[in-house]
């Protein structure tokens, strides 16, 4: 059958497909790029219609009217990347506290004195809706200079109906003109707000009858999360929290064992989140048990280096057979860095992840981590045609080249991206 196009791409030196099963990937099938070489892909209206040789490719595809043809001239093309799990709305910066820390201070102990994501509340809270769109758009464009076509971003700097809107409504708006895709996670739930201080259950209670429902109602989020951690929210207020979420019908995700073991990822599993985040602290038995599971291992590699914690355990949740997800974490206190090629470095060199794993994780499990499986983090016909074309003859050098992508070009659902480099 002819298929009828409006981009082919001819001449690709790789084409990392990453096709194969639909869905999570784990064990072998982490390891499997599905790469098709000399290779052709085409396109129209932002779905790819069909990948194969490019010998084969006129026979295969016919092109309609002012259609694009683009002889890649034997460059890698991948999927773009997925960021499932950042923080981007906010105001103000934390290089005070950045410097603290370079002095010797805490992270932890900074939160504690009411520092770090409060520090952000109070400057989140004050800022004009203005300024927070520019914030997030001038760190959403740094994103897809760096390839991350589909991005994940929280809220979690307002903790107040207000704010939280506010912030969330910056999300959606952003998501009619950045080029690249953007799902919307409510995390009102990232600390207790100074007028809920030590009344943690309250505070909870509060988001689940005069938040959440806002926020379904107005269709602000797709998915919910929580800080499960030592001094935020308990392993059971977040089980408690997460299932009214869950009964709402928000899809769940979880910050769980970044600083200290709570169980976090247990109750993750346990109530079929999409994804538990962090884990540097991951218990043995939670390993095996997240491994079982559906639930996307999320790991923050970045976030480890910024704080210059130990890194996740990597290749012990490769090797149990979880499903694992990176992601840049993103946000102004424990990770300012938006490149996901930074990341897929750092999972190979610090987390014990071959480059094929790491980019398995940066692209379909990512996807996998959002419910967007079936349409991202893939080339192949169904697929979402998101994808960068790489100054680069092999694919290795994604990983090679530490945090600076060899990016020549992007399309994003099958538009040329180029104006944005120039
Ligand atoms: O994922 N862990 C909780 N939240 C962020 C940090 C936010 C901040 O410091 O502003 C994280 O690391
Ligand atoms: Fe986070």
């Amino acid at each position: 059958m002819i298929v009828q196009s409006d981009l082919l791409l001819t001449n690709i030196g790789e084409l990392v497909t990453m096709a194969g099963s639909p869905g999570l990937r784990r064990g072998e099938a982490a390891g499997e790029l599905s790469i098709i070489r000399k290779a052709a892909l085409a396109s129209f209206s932002g779905k790819i219609v069909w990948t194969g040789q490019t010998r084969d490719a006129h026979d295969n595809v016919e092109l309609v009217d002012n259609s694009l043809e683009i002889n890649a001239a034997g460059r890698v093309i991948t999927p773009g990347f997925v960021d499932s799990h950042t923080h981007p709305l906010y105001a103000g910066t934390r290089q005070v506290e950045f410097a603290m820390r370079a002095m010797g201070s805490d992270y932890e102990e900074i939160a504690a004195a009411g520092g770090g994501i409060l520090n952000s509340v109070t400057r989140t809270r004050q800022a004009s809706s203005d300024d927070l769109e520019d914030n997030l758009l001038k760190h959403l464009t740094t994103m897809l200079l760096y390839g991350t076509t589909t991005v994940e971003v929280k809220s979690g700097y307002g903790l107040d109906l207000e704010t939280e809107i506010r912030c969330l409504e910056t999300a959606s708006k952003l998501s009619e003109y950045w080029p690249g895709t953007i799902t919307r996670t409510f995390l009102g739930a990232h600390e207790i707000p100074p007028e809920y201080r030590n009344r943690p259950d309250e505070y909870i209670r509060y988001l689940i009858d005069q938040v959440l429902p806002e926020i379904k109602t107005r269709e602000l989020a797709d998915s919910v999360d929580i800080f499960c951690e030592k001094g935020v929210f308990t392993a059971e207020q977040s089980r408690y929290y997460l299932q009214a979420a869950k009964t709402m019908g928000f899809g769940i995700k979880m910050h769980a064992d970044e600083f200290h073991d709570t169980d976090g990822a247990s109750v993750a599993v346990d109530l079929g989140a999409m994804s538990a985040d962090h884990l540097l602290s991951i218990s043995d038995r939670n390993i095996e048990k997240i491994a079982k599971s559906d639930t996307v291992a999320t790991l923050l590699p970045g976030t480890a280096l910024f704080l210059g914690k130990p890194f996740p355990p990597g290749r012990k949740l490769l090797d149990a057979g979880a499903a694992v997800a990176i992601a840049t974490d993103f946000n102004p206190g424990s990770c300012f860095c938006e490149s996901m090629p930074m990341m897929i470095n750092l999972a190979v060199c610090q987390c014990g992840f071959t480059i094929e794993e790491a980019v398995t994780a940066a692209t379909v499990n990512g996807a996998a981590a959002l419910g967007m499986g079936d349409y991202k983090g893939a080339l192949a016909p169904g697929m979402d045609a998101d994808m960068i074309l790489w100054d680069l003859d092999d694919y290795r050098g994604i990983a090679y080249h530490m945090a600076i992508p060899d990016i020549e070009d992007l399309i994003v659902a099958g538009q040329l991206v180029s104006s944005i480099f120039e």
